[in-house]
């Protein structure tokens, strides 16, 4: 829970993930054969194994957020996303901007009292929002850049059965990916097993896709969030999945269309471990599961996805069982990677 809360808090937006990455390789390092980062930044963790197939696991450790595109002459600043932000979220969020010391700040738009009848109607987009860090213009000039980035100021908090925080998105794959690390520290694994974090996926996969390359895989799996719709207002065949349901093997997305013999295997593996699923398919947006497949002639990928309420937002929501769940489920795919082939005829 601790590790959890620390990459929660821990800041990188796309393209600029240094906050994150030197804490994953703090904790990747002892749990690993051999370690290396690309000029990218994406860190790679090798485990060696038995067989000579080629497992990758890929879990993104950039979030969402924004970047400052202008300073105004008052000192209020302007942004441009970065990742699916979704306008409506920006409304009424405190957030820290990452300048030359790192500065709290909300982000402000007018006031009801003040629009007219058709601002009202309007839904607000990004360039209608600004940042005010409650400085003078001068002093915000000294702080600030352009090309700085914006974050969440959110903490984690315990929330019923669940979890909430800014970056579940996804600080909750590297943690469960650094869980299975540490449950299967020490054994004997059936076959070569690379640990990726990657970065710039809510940009569209760009780091999957030039670190998992060289590492020809034979099975690659991404560890990443899907939607729990399971909310007021969404018809049962709408929620993708539910939370506290358990951990959901991917069927597909919008960039990989998973392996059915590597998902029947993972299904078999959790009935046999009593770990409890369920099936994802999430109409649109894609994981790292997507360069998994393409990296070097052709791998059989699919996803273990982490139900989550609210995604993309700076409340995002996690079930404590669905979390157990997801770690389990790669831990036990991990030692029995291999045994099966799932070659498609
Ligand atoms: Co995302
Ligand atoms: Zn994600």
């Amino acid at each position: 829970m601790e590790l959890l809360k620390k990459l929660t808090a821990a800041t990188g937006i796309s393209g600029r993930e240094e906050g994150i990455r030197s804490l994953i390789i703090k904790e990747m390092k002892p749990l690993v054969d051999d370690l290396k980062t690309d000029v990218m930044g994406n860190i790679i963790g090798h485990c060696k194994g038995k067989g000579k197939k080629r497992l990758v696991l890929a879990a993104h450790m950039d979030e969402i957020g924004l970047i400052v595109n202008h300073v105004d002459d008052k000192g209020f600043l302007r942004i441009i996303p970065i990742g699916g932000i979704d306008p409506r979220t920006l409304m009424a969020q405190k957030v820290v901007v990452h300048g030359k010391k790192e500065l709290y700040g909300v982000i402000g738009s007018k006031p009801k009292h003040v629009l007219t009848d058709e601002e009202m109607k309007k839904a607000l987009k990004v360039e209608d929002y600004y940042v005010d860090l409650g400085l003078p213009v001068e002093k915000v000039k000294k702080l600030v850049e352009i090309g700085d980035a914006v974050t969440w100021h959110r903490d984690f908090t315990e929330v019923g059965d669940c979890y909430v925080s800014k970056a579940f998105d996804d600080r909750i794959g590297v943690y469960v990916m650094l869980e299975a690390l540490k449950k299967i520290n020490g054994k004997a694994l059936p076959v070569e097993t690379y640990a990726v974090a990657t970065v710039q996926e809510e940009v569209g996969v760009r780091g999957a896709e030039t670190s998992t390359i060289g590492l020809n895989p034979d099975i690659g799996i991404a560890i990443d969030i899907t939607l729990a719709v399971d909310v007021p207002g969404s018809a049962d065949h709408q929620q993708i999945t539910r939370l506290g349901e358990g951990a959901a093997i991917k069927i597909m997305d919008g960039n990989s269309i998973s392996n059915p013999r590597l998902v029947d295997h993972m299904k078999a593996v959790a009935k046999k471990k009593k770990i409890k699923f369920q099936m994802e398919i999430l109409p649109r947006g894609g994981t790292d599961a997507g360069a998994l497949q393409r990296a070097g002639g052709s791998a059989a990928v699919t996803a273990i996805s982490i139900p989550t309420r609210y995604g993309h937002s700076s409340v995002e929501m996690i079930h404590k069982m669905d979390v157990k769940a997801c770690i389990d489920l790669l831990v036990a795919y991990i030692l029995e990677a291999g045994s099966k082939d799932y070659i498609l005829k």
